[in-house]
């Protein structure tokens, strides 16, 4: 039976993702704080579909439950690591508190690379596997202005590491049998914004499950970054030749005319 871990099992798209893979047949680990959530879950999958499914609460803000779990990845590597636990702490930067920060920085980006780094070197030994990090559209928000987007300056930064990582671990896994895909969703119905205390009930949302279908069907076609709302993906091709003419500028060593004015 193939496995799979999961993380931010307890709700929404991590929910949907072990709902999935419990019907695909995947015996499961399920991550996240909330054990009674996790092990109501697992009762109800193990039921449904007849598959192992163990809860493991664990808090990935903790860097030694990171660890822990890490060890666990490295002697059993899934074939199926969905780092998808995240938050956001929605409010302009200078009012987040730096504990705040933190765990946004811990549970969004390190606990996902480190799992990620235990879990490859298994998976590569094998020449099998698949990461999937659960990112977000807003990893692309950078350059957006204006009120109705969410404060975001370290969330939204997260997810864009995301991206980043994602796409270089991809171009150095090539040839392997290993995949890598970050998948971005929009908005998602979930606990996410609830959470926060934000009332977002009139604006349109995707289903955890479409997320989910989307992401693993993307998987099967070997798409490095999944845009589930997106109609035409040649808006990611335009988007990676963008950036490549930017890391380009690199090899430049003469300062552009625009820098001509001062003489120092
Ligand atoms: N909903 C959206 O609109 C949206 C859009 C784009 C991207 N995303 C991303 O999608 C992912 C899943 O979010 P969601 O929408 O499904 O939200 P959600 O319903 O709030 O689920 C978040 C999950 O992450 C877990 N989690 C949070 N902090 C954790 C910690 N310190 N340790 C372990 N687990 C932790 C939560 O479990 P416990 O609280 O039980 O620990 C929960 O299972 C996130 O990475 C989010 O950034 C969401």
């Amino acid at each position: 039976m193939p496995t799979a871990f999961v993380t931010g099992a307890s709700s929404g798209i991590g929910r949907a993702f072990a709902e999935r893979l419990a019907a695909d047949g995947y015996e499961l680990v399920l991550v996240a704080r909330r054990r009674d959530r996790l092990e109501e879950l697992a009762a109800a999958l193990g039921r449904t579909y007849g598959v192992a499914v163990e809860p493991v609460a664990a808090d990935l803000a903790d860097s030694g439950a990171v660890a822990g779990l890490g060890d666990r990845l490295a002697s059993s590597p899934p074939d199926l690591l969905v780092n998808n636990a995240g938050l956001a702490h929605y409010m302009p930067f200078q009012e987040l508190p730096p504990g705040k920060a933190r765990e946004l920085i811990d549970v969004n980006v390190t606990a996902p690379v480190l799992l990620a780094r235990a879990a490859l070197p298994g998976m590569l030994g094998r020449d099998s596997g698949a990461i999937i990090n659960v990112a977000s559209l807003l990893a692309f928000s950078g350059a957006a202005t204006g009120p109705t987007l969410p404060q975001r300056a370290v969330y939204a930064a997260t997810k864009a590491f995301l991206v980043t990582h994602t796409q270089v671990l991809a171009a150095e896994l090539a040839g392997s049998g290993v995949r890598v895909q970050v998948v971005c969703p929009g908005v998602v119905r979930s606990e996410f914004h609830s959470r926060q205390g934000l009332d977002v009930s009139a604006v349109p949302r995707m289903e955890p499950g479409q997320v989910v279908r989307a992401s693993l069907a993307d998987l099967e076609r070997g798409t490095i970054i999944s845009i589930p709302g997106l109609p035409d993906e040649s808006a990611i091709t335009r988007w990676d030749d963008a950036s490549l003419a930017l890391s380009e500028v690199a090899l430049a060593t003469e300062l552009p005319d625009r820098y001509s004015q001062r003489s120092a």
